[in-house]
């Protein structure tokens, strides 16, 4: 193949697709964590500038969008249904279960099978739709949260081939997991994606990525930027991630996701963002074409 070929075929990622469920959905899709008020809580700042957001993501061809009850909390959910119900036939929501909020804003688990459901049930509710294209059971081992935390995979999973099987989801995903229990998961039963955290400077889940690339399973990196958490090293600031944006005239949020969608054709991005330059910013990262070079000195960054 030629080098012109190459190019040309890396340009052309934002008409890739990935197989995820029941569809195939774009390489870059929008993660609606970043819709509600600070730290995912409460109202937008500005509600009409929200929508506006959601609205344009759909007319610029995002054809997936990532959700949770718990934004907001309800917020996210509701403001999709405000800006895109009805919602067009390629659209694929996802949302993801498993934890809820307390009335302080803090992160609480709901991994009981009873809990999974409902959260499930509530998803439909709120975003008025008969089916969601797939739900992420989201994992939250990697916190001390005792023993509300510690459900068995096996309990969990039977509860979530249930609601698959009345139509309430088309697909089965898992979030924050260990290959290990991925490798369970897909001993039970079919799972269509993995969302666990992974950027261009945090590679611990290097294994889980080629696991779901050997397996077929659509991997959709959270935190692709570095999240808007303050306490989280950010993509866009790293010094030879910057150099390398500046040489190519594109950004370096640009260049953090174009180095994600060459990890491989299963990887599917959902940056999130409640800007519109942002979003546009981010859609045209599927056009950033990153040498060989550019490349190597990228993976040397960790
Ligand atoms: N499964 C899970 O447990 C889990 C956990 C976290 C997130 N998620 C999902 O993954 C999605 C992505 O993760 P995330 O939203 O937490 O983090 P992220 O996409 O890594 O980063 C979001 C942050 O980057 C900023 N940003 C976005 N585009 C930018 C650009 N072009 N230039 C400069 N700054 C930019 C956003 O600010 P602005 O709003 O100002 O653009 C926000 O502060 C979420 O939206 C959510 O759907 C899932």
């Amino acid at each position: 193949m030629t080098i012109e070929r190459d190019h040309q075929e890396k340009r052309n990622t934002m008409t890739d697709t990935y197989r995820l469920a029941n569809r195939s959905v774009r390489r870059i899709g929008y993660g609606a964590m970043q819709l509600p008020g600070p730290g995912v809580l409460g109202p937008p700042r500005d509600p009409a500038q929200a929508l506006r957001v959601l609205r344009r993501a759909v007319e610029l061809g995002v054809d997936h969008i990532d959700t949770a009850q718990f934004y907001g909390p309800d917020v996210s959910n509701t403001l999709i249904r405000e800006a895109l119900h009805p919602y067009p036939d390629d659209l694929a929501i996802v949302s993801k279960v498993g934890a809820r909020r307390d009335d302080k804003g803090g992160w609480v688990p709901a991994q009981t099978p009873a809990e999974l459901r409902a959260d499930v049930e509530q998803n439909l509710r709120s975003l008025r739709t008969e089916r969601l294209t797939a739900v992420n059971l989201r994992r939250l081992d990697d916190r001390n949260l005792g023993p509300d935390a510690q459900v068995p995979l096996e309990e969990q999973l039977a509860e979530m081939v249930s609601l698959r099987d009345e139509g309430k989801i088309a697909g089965i995903g898992l979030s924050t997991v260990s290959v290990h229990q991925l490798a369970e998961a897909v001993r039970i039963t079919e799972i269509v994606c993995v969302q666990n955290p992974f950027s261009l400077i945090d590679r611990h889940d290097t294994e889980v990525l080629e696991w779901c690339a050997e397996a077929g399973i659509a991997y959709v990196p959270y935190f692709p930027l570095g999240s808007a958490f303050p306490d989280r090293p950010k993509v866009a600031e790293h010094p030879i991630v910057r150099r390398i944006a500046a040489r190519l005239g594109v950004t370096p949020s640009q260049v953090g996701l174009a180095w994600l969608l060459a990890r491989g054709p299963n990887v599917l991005l959902i940056p999130g963002t409640s800007s519109i330059a942002h979003l546009e910013e981010n859609l045209r990262a599927s056009e950033v074409v990153l040498s060989a070079e550019d490349q190597a000195e990228l993976d040397r960054i960790c």
